[in-house]
């Protein structure tokens, strides 16, 4: 059994898919032990106690420094044993330290097709009102490894989201979590613990 650990910041539905997932044996060679939130009053915490799953709250600001921040971050991860991180609308940025001691054990859901809408500026809603400002007619949701790049690791799921032409930010992220984001990062999760991805040469290789 792998050790998961979910960093949050808001709401976590994205979590509560990974919960859903879990209790649907879908995830079969992980187990979700610890969810870490950059902030206090996140609602994820909530979903997390609801799941009886560990939780811990990080603030970057507590903390004098990134190096400060970053071995209490790794040693939290040491004291769960964890083998992969996910990242869950985790608004804090990850340190190159942090990414190299988890290289390509650190999975992140983007709410976009990347390489569009991505980088740095391009979180939560952003990305949205990004899509809808261009008039993309198609959106959609990336899971990636995370690498020093801010959106740029190998690419593990994407799939494309119909944008309608009365769309808001608000319906446009609601129908691309729906469609695609609470779908992919459980599948992506499940593909991790079943040693099932590969990555060669920045890209991955699903085995089935
Ligand atoms: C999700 O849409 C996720 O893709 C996005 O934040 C939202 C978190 O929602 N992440 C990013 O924009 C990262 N660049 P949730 O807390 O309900 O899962």
């Amino acid at each position: 059994m792998l050790n998961i650990a979910v960093l949050v910041s808001g709401g976590g539905t994205n979590l509560q898919a990974l919960i859903d997932a879990q209790n649907a044996g879908q995830i079969e060679n992980g187990a979700l032990s610890l969810v870490i939130s950059s902030k206090a009053d996140a609602y994820a915490l909530e979903r997390a106690k609801q799941a009886g799953i560990s939780t811990r709250v990080l603030l970057r600001r507590a903390f004098a420094g990134q190096a400060d921040y970053d071995a209490a971050l790794l040693a939290l991860l040491a004291e769960y044993q964890i083998d992969l991180v996910v990242l869950a609308g985790f608004m804090t940025i990850i340190s190159e330290t942090v990414i190299r001691e988890y290289e390509n054990k650190i999975i992140n859901v983007h709410p976009a097709l990347i390489p569009s809408f991505c980088g740095p500026g391009f979180y939560g809603l952003h990305v949205h009102e990004a899509a809808l400002k261009k008039g993309v007619k198609v959106s959609g949701a990336t899971v990636h490894f995370v690498n020093e790049v801010c959106d740029g690791g190998p690419i593990i799921l994407q799939k494309a989201v119909e944008v309608c032409q009365d769309d808001t930010p608000e319906t446009l992220q609601r129908r691309i979590m729906e469609q695609a984001e609470w779908k992919l990062l459980p599948e992506a999760v499940s593909l991790f613990c079943a040693g099932k991805i590969a990555v060669e040469n920045g890209r991955t290789i699903i085995k089935d």
